[in-house]
């Protein structure tokens, strides 16, 4: 196979617009030279010229193989149980005994992972749920959603290393997880309190995301799409 040509900048805009418009991830112009260089990678493993991966990326009916390995390429899946611990302190100090407050007539209350990667957030939040006097009697739904799907893969495994557990105390550990060789398993209570009905999802779809709570790709809102996340009066942890 011949290498691909580097892209023209019309191209690469092209590319950048099927992005956002396929799997609702956007990138402002500093990040047009890694555009170029996926889009180069990209064609080169398809053994196709650019207009046609073009073509079949905006129009066709979207090779679920390709979007997966776009989303693979173009995000960050950076995550392990109770990072940015102050969020997570935050959350059960202030936003989840407000939130239950503010929910006491209905005794549910809803979070939404938004960027859930391989679910360490989510399955954090479904912890410090349970762990919560204040949502002691509460339904609680736990949504998680993630535009790539090796990613919720990985989640719904439920397997995990030391490395993915390294700012969890020895008590949760050993309440949530048990040794299982070199990994660690999760809870499998813990892992059905984190809804799967929708597997691989796009934030920017608004049916995944009227939600109480929401956590977001921390750090890496450039790439999220602007929609709201949450309800009236909820509180997002970025
Ligand atoms: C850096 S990880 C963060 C994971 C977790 N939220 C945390 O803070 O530990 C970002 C994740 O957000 C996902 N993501 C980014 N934009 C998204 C979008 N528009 N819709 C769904 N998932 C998205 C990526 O695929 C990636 O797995």
């Amino acid at each position: 196979m011949s290498a691909a040509l580097d892209p023209s900048a019309s191209e690469i805009e092209r590319f950048r617009s099927a992005v956002r418009r396929r799997l609702g991830l956007n990138f402002d112009d500093g990040k047009l030279p890694f555009l170029a260089e996926v889009l180069r990678r990209r064609t080169e493993a398809s053994g196709r010229a650019s207009v046609p991966y073009l073509n079949d990326l905006e129009e066709g009916p979207g090779r679920r193989d390709e979007l997966a390995a776009l989303a693979g390429e173009l995000t960050v899946g950076e995550t392990y149980f109770f990072r940015h611990l102050e969020q997570f302190r935050a959350l059960t100090e202030i936003a989840l005994p407000a939130r239950a407050r503010a929910r006491s007539n209905q005794r549910q209350l809803r979070m939404l992972s938004a960027g859930c990667a391989s679910g360490e957030e989510a399955y954090t939040l479904a912890m410090i749920a349970r762990e919560q006097p204040a949502l002691v009697g509460y339904q609680i739904s736990i949504r998680a959603v993630d535009v790539n799907p090796a990613a919720i893969k990985r989640a719904t495994t439920g397997s995990y290393s030391t490395w993915a557990l390294r700012e969890t105390s020895d008590e949760m550990r050993a309440r949530y997880f048990r040794p299982d060789g070199r990994q660690f398993l999760l809870d499998p209570e813990l892992r059905a309190a984190v809804e799967d009905r929708i597997p691989v999802g796009r934030v920017a779809e608004p049916a995944e995301i009227a939600d109480a709570v929401a956590l977001l790709a921390s750090g890496r809102l450039g790439y999220m799409t602007g929609h709201p996340l949450i309800v009236d009066g909820g509180m997002t942890a970025l």
